[in-house]
C-alpha cells in the first residue's frame, strides 16, 4: 500500500518505518527541513534501539522516503497518518495547532478522497472536527480514522513490530479494511485488532495512559509511606504483586513519571474533564504526586548532606526520562539539575544517549562527562537518576576510590541497602531505610 506519514517524530519515524518494512511504499512529511535532510543523509535524529538498522535498508530498498513537500508526499497514498506532536497548551489541554495546519494543509492540496488517519494523542472529540474541518470546502469527500499509538521508547520498534492490540476508530469499511490490512503482519500471533468510533479510540489512549500514571503516583505515595513506617516498598511491591488481580508490571517506584506522553496527557484529560463538568479529582492528584516526587531526591541529598550545598559536587547518572531513550523531555534529572544548581552545587552528568540534548538546555553550567565512572571523580554525592542497564552492577570500589564523598542517593533502588552499607556508603533510596556504613 502507498502510505503518508505526516511528523517524523518518535512515533512518525518509527510507525511509518516499521510499515516500510512490512513491504508498504512510505513517504514521511515533516516541516523540520534539516531534519529532512539528515534523514536523506541517512542521520537518525533519535535514539531508538533498531531503528537506524531499519531506516536505512528501507531507503535502501526504495519502500521509504524523507520530504518537507505534502502535496507530492500524500499524492498517491491510500492512507495518511498525522503523527504530529500535541504538546501542552497553556491553559493544559493539548495545543492542536500543528495538527489543524497539517489538516487544512492536505485539504487544499489533496487531488482524491483521502482517509486521514490520527496517530497523534489528541482529546476525545477531535477526530469528529477533523471530520467536518476537512471536508468544508473540499472538492473531494475525505474521511477522518483514529488509530492511537500505545508504543514506548526504549522499545518503541519491538512495540511497534509486536503490538499487545491495535486500536483504531472509523467511520466507514472501506477505512476499517484498509488499516486492517497494513495491521495484519504484525498482528499474526492473534493479538487483537479493535475496532470502535473515533470517541472510543481517542478516548482508549487517553485513559491507557491515565492508568499507566496513576500506577506510578500510587507506587510512589506508598513508598515515601514505607519509609515513615519502617517498611520496604521492594517487599511490599512483591507482597501485593502476587496478587493476581494487582500484578507486578509498572509499581516500581522512582522520582516520577517524565517524558512526552504522560504528564501532557494527564494535564490534558484534566483539562477535557473539566471542560465537561466532570471534577478529575484522582487524575489531579497523580500530577501533584508526581511533581513531587521529582523533589525527592535533592530532598535526601539534603537530609543526607546537610542544608548548606554550595560548593558541593553531586554526580547524576542518567538523564534520559527512562533508559533506551534520549528524550528528556519532562524528565525529573532537568528538576534536580536545577535545584542543585540553584542550592550554589557543582553537577556533573553522565547518561549513556542523551547528553546533547540536556546540553541545550544547560550549557556550561554544568560538566558533561562520557563516562560513568569519569563522572563521580571529586564527588561528594552520588545520584542514580535513571535506571540504564549499566548502571546496575558498577563496581564499587572504584567508585568510593573517586569519589569525594560517600553519599550515594538512588531514585531507582538499584542497590541493596545492606551491601552498601557494607562497602562503606552512606545509602539512600526510594521507599527503603536509608543505611550508613557498617
Ligand atoms: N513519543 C511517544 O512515545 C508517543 C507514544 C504514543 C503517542 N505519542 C503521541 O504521538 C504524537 C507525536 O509524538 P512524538 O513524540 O512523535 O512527537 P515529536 O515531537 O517527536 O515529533 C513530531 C514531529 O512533527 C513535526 N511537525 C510539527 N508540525 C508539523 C507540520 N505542520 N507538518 C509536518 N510535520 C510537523 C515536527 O517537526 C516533529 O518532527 C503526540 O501526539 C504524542 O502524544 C507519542
Amino acid at each position: 500500500m502507498q502510505l503518508a506519514f505526516i511528523g517524523t517524530g518518535y512515533v512518525g519515524l518509527v510507525s511509518g518505518t516499521c510499515f516500510a518494512e512490512s513491504g508498504n511504499r512510505v513517504t514521511c512529511i515533516d516541516i523540520d527541513a534539516e531534519k529532512v535532510k539528515r534523514l536523506r543523509d541517512g542521520i537518525i535524529p533519535i535514539y531508538e534501539p533498531g531503528l537506524t538498522e531499519l531506516v536505512l535498508s528501507n531507503v535502501q530498498a526504495e519502500r521509504l522516503q524523507f520530504t518537507t513537500d505534502l502535496a507530492s508526499g500524500i499524492d498517491k497514498a491510500e492512507l495518511i497518518f498525522i503523527a504530529v506532536g500535541t504538546p501542552q497548551g497553556d491553559d493544559g489541554a493539548a495545543d492542536l495547532t500543528a495538527l489543524w495546519s497539517v489538516v487544512d494543509g492536505i485539504r487544499k492540496t489533496a487531488q482524491e478522497p483521502k482517509i486521514v488517519v490520527v496517530k497523534s494523542t489528541v482529546p476525545v472529540g477531535t477526530n469528529s472536527k477533523l471530520q467536518a474541518r476537512i471536508n468544508d470546502g473540499s472538492k473531494f469527500p475525505h474521511e477522518a480514522a483514529s488509530n492511537p499509538e500505545f508504543l514506548k521508547e526504549g522499545y518503541a520498534v519491538e512495540d511497534f513490530m509486536k503490538p499487545d492490540r491495535v486500536v483504531v476508530g472509523v467511520r466507514s469499511k472501506l477505512a476499517e479494511q484498509r488499516l486492517k490490512k497494513v495491521h495484519e503482519p504484525f498482528l499474526r500471533t492473534n493479538h487483537p485488532f479493535l475496532v470502535m468510533s473515533p470517541e472510543s479510540a481517542e478516548m482508549t489512549k487517553y485513559v491507557a495512559n491515565c492508568m499507566l500514571a496513576t500506577k506510578i503516583s500510587f507506587i510512589n505515595e506508598m513508598a515515601n509511606l514505607c519509609e515513615r513506617m519502617n517498611a520496604d516498598i521492594n517487599d511490599v511491591r512483591i507482597g501485593i504483586g502476587h496478587d493476581s488481580r494487582i500484578g507486578f508490571q509498572f509499581l516500581f517506584p522512582g522520582v516520577g513519571y517524565g517524558g512526552s506522553c504522560f504528564p501532557k496527557d494527564i494535564r490534558a484529560m484534566i483539562a477535557l474533564a473539566k471542560q465537561h463538568g466532570v471534577s478529575p479529582r484522582l487524575l489531579e492528584s497523580v500530577d501533584d504526586v508526581n511533581e513531587d516526587q521529582k523533589s525527592r531526591l535533592f530532598e535526601k541529598i539534603k537530609e543526607m548532606a546537610g542544608p548548606e550545598l554550595a560548593g558541593k559536587t553531586v554526580a547524576l547518572w542518567g538523564l534520559s526520562f527512562k533508559p533506551r531513550t534520549d528524550d528528556i523531555r519532562e524528565a525529573p534529572s532537568l528538576v534536580l539539575i536545577r535545584q542543585l544548581l540553584d542550592a550554589g552545587a557543582h553537577v556533573r552528568v553522565h547518561d549513556p544517549k542523551s547528553l546533547h540534548n540536556v546540553k541545550q538546555i544547560f550549557g556550561d553550567q554544568i560538566t558533561y562527562c562520557d563516562r560513568a565512572y569519569g563522572t563521580v571523580e571529586g564527588a561528594d554525592i552520588l545520584a542514580i537518576v535513571t535506571e540504564w542497564q549499566e548502571f546496575r552492577n558498577p563496581d564499587f570500589e572504584i567508585i568510593r576510590r573517586l569519589m569525594n564523598g560517600s553519599i550515594v542517593v538512588d531514585g531507582r533502588n538499584l542497590y541493596d541497602p545492606a551491601s552498601m552499607a557494607g562497602l562503606g556508603f552512606h545509602y539512600a533510596s526510594i521507599g527503603r531505610a536509608t543505611v550508613g556504613p557498617a
